[in-house]
C-alpha cells in the first residue's frame, strides 16, 4: 500500500503541471493514464462499473465522477477536481486534488483550502482507540463551520487489495461512532465540499456528479495508513501530499 500510494503520489506531481487554460479535460486523462503506466501501476477507475476513463475531471459545480472530454476545455478562472488510482502489485491508491485553473476568485481558493484543511481537521483522529465517526464529525463540523454544505450522498471507503472495501467514511457528524480504528488499516479519507447546499444530482451519463444549486463543489482525497500513533498519509512524495 505505501509503494501503490507513493507512486499516485508522483503521478499528480507530473500531472498537476500541464493543468492550464486551453487544455481539454480528455488531455488530462489521457496524460494520467500514461503517467500511471510509465510508472508501473494500472489504472483502477478505467472500466471500474463500466467507468470510461482513467482519471475522473469534475468542473466548478461537478462534484465527483466528470468524464473527461476532448471538447470540454478548461478556461481561466475553472477549479478542477481530478481523482484517480493505481493498482501496483495488486494493492490500490487512490487519492483526489481540486486545482485552479488559471486565475480564479477568491471565494474558489477558499473552498479549496477548506476542503483540504477539513480532511486534516479529520485525520487529526485517525489513530487506534478512536472511533471512525469522529474522522466523520470533525471533516463535516470544520467545513460547516465557513457555511459550506458537505456532501452526504457520496463517501470515504476502506482500500487495500479492492478499490472499495469496507468501512464507509461519511464527512459529517454522525449519531453513531462507527468501528474502533486499529493499527494496520487503510482508509480512503475524501470530504466533497460545495459552497451553496449538499444536494447533489447525477447527470443524464449517470456518472457526473454536481451541486444540485449549480455551485462550486471541491474534493480532497488521502489514502492513509492507521497506526499507534500518527496517521500516515500515503498518497504523499517528498513527506508532502500535495
Ligand atoms: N474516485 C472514487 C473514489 O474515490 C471512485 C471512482 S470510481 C470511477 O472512491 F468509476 F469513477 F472511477
Ligand atoms: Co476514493
Amino acid at each position: 500500500m505505501r509503494q501503490s500510494n507513493h507512486l499516485l503520489a508522483g503521478v499528480y506531481q507530473e500531472l498537476k503541471k500541464i493543468i492550464r487554460p486551453g487544455i481539454s479535460t480528455w488531455e488530462i486523462d489521457h496524460e494520467g493514464e500514461r503517467l500511471i503506466r510509465q510508472c508501473g501501476g494500472v489504472p483502477n477507475f478505467l472500466h471500474y462499473e463500466g467507468y470510461p476513463a482513467s482519471v475522473c475531471v469534475s468542473v466548478n459545480d461537478e462534484v465527483v465522477h466528470g468524464i473527461p472530454k476532448k471538447e470540454h476545455i478548461l478556461k481561466d478562472g475553472d477549479i478542477v477536481s481530478l481523482d484517480m488510482g493505481l493498482i501496483y502489485e495488486g494493492y490500490h491508491s487512490d487519492a483526489a486534488r481540486t486545482f485552479g485553473v488559471g486565475k480564479i476568485s477568491e471565494e474558489a481558493q477558499k473552498l479549496i483550502d477548506v476542503t483540504r484543511q477539513s480532511f486534516f481537521e479529520g485525520i487529526k483522529y485517525a489513530k487506534a482507540g478512536h472511533h471512525l465517526h469522529e474522522i466523520s464529525g470533525a471533516i463535516g463540523d470544520y467545513a460547516e463551520s465557513f457555511g459550506y454544505g458537505v456532501v452526504r450522498d457520496l463517501v470515504g471507503h476502506g482500500i487495500g487489495t479492492k478499490m472499495h472495501e469496507d468501512p464507509q467514511i461519511p464527512n459529517f457528524r454522525c449519531k453513531s461512532r462507527g468501528i474502533l480504528l486499529r493499527p494496520g488499516m487503510t482508509l480512503a479519507i475524501e470530504p466533497m465540499i460545495n459552497i451553496g447546499t449538499p444536494d447533489v444530482e447525477w447527470m443524464d451519463d449517470d456518472w457526473t456528479v454536481v451541486t444540485a444549486d449549480g455551485s462550486l463543489s471541491a474534493h480532497y482525497e488521502n489514502t492513509i495508513l492507521i497506526t499507534e500513533g500518527e496517521p500516515e498519509i500515503l498518497t504523499m512524495v517528498d513527506g508532502k501530499p500535495e
